[in-house]
């Protein structure tokens, strides 16, 4: 995130132009789901500052904390129950439309928070734009219980590597990043995680979850529609 009062450099305006934009799409009276990281940090500033009437749900501590310093109604998943619009960012995008994510260390709770909505955009800059996932890393939450067995089944799935990263999650758990370095089937590649017990969820979210990309770049803002969904305001 940019420090305060050092210019911003191209990504980080494009960070802001793609998160701001995703404000726009956000109307009074909804329920927004709100992700974590330095580009969704602008959408959620964009709503405090317009003073949004919205009831929104964290995917994090650090969320609920700026969203709730900035005048915005935070409420538990449970208390929402359902989301019109979840906006997140994510660290790698491919050409399909999956997604790494999870650099945050809140994918756990950003996939419940997008499941939970009809629609669920993601804003990037393009640097996140790869022809397919895997450099960036898979990160991995697991349960504080066998995280070395887990990350052993991990490697039998073709991880070259499994870090351990220094944080836990807001829910307590061990943060991985699994090195598999090329991911060339996402959907195999996130079934055959989610089947390994131990492991409480992994950072692919697929293609069919995503409504759209907002992509902010040199020239300007596009998007890049994913699964359009057949209902939606007059933002859809
Ligand atoms: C956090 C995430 C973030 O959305 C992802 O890391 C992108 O962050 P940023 O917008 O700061 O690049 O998944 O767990």
């Amino acid at each position: 995130m940019q420090e305060p009062g050092t210019p911003a450099t191209p990504i980080e305006d494009a960070k802001r132009r793609a998160g701001e934009a995703a404000a726009d799409m956000v109307e009074d009276g909804m329920r927004v789901g709100l992700g974590t990281g330095s580009t969704v940090h602008h959408t959620i500033v964009a709503l405090g500052r317009r003073g949004a009437d919205i009831v929104g749900v964290a995917t994090s501590h650090r969320t609920a904390d700026l969203a709730a310093s900035l005048g915005l109604r935070i409420v538990t998943p449970d208390e929402a129950g359902h989301l019109d619009i979840t906006i997140d960012g994510a660290d790698e995008v491919d050409p399909a439309g999956n997604l790494t994510k999870g650099g945050g260390g809140a994918h756990t709770r950003e996939k419940v928070v997008a499941e939970m909505a009809d629609r669920f955009v993601v804003v990037v800059d393009e640097s996140k734009l790869v022809p397919q996932l895997g450099p960036f890393g898979t990160p991995l939450e697991v349960l504080d219980f066998a995280p070395a067995v887990v990350a052993e089944r991990v490697r039998g799935l073709g991880a070259r590597q499994v870090d351990v990263r220094p944080e836990r999650s807001d829910s307590g758990n061990i943060l991985l990043v699994a090195r598999f370095d090329a991911i060339p089937d996402p959907a195999d590649l996130a079934g055959r995680l989610a089947a390994l017990p131990g492991l409480v969820d992994h950072g692919i979210f697929l293609a069919p979850t995503v409504e759209r990309v907002v992509i902010a770049g040199v020239d300007g803002v596009r998007t890049m529609l994913v699964t359009p969904r057949t209902t939606g305001g007059p933002n859809a």
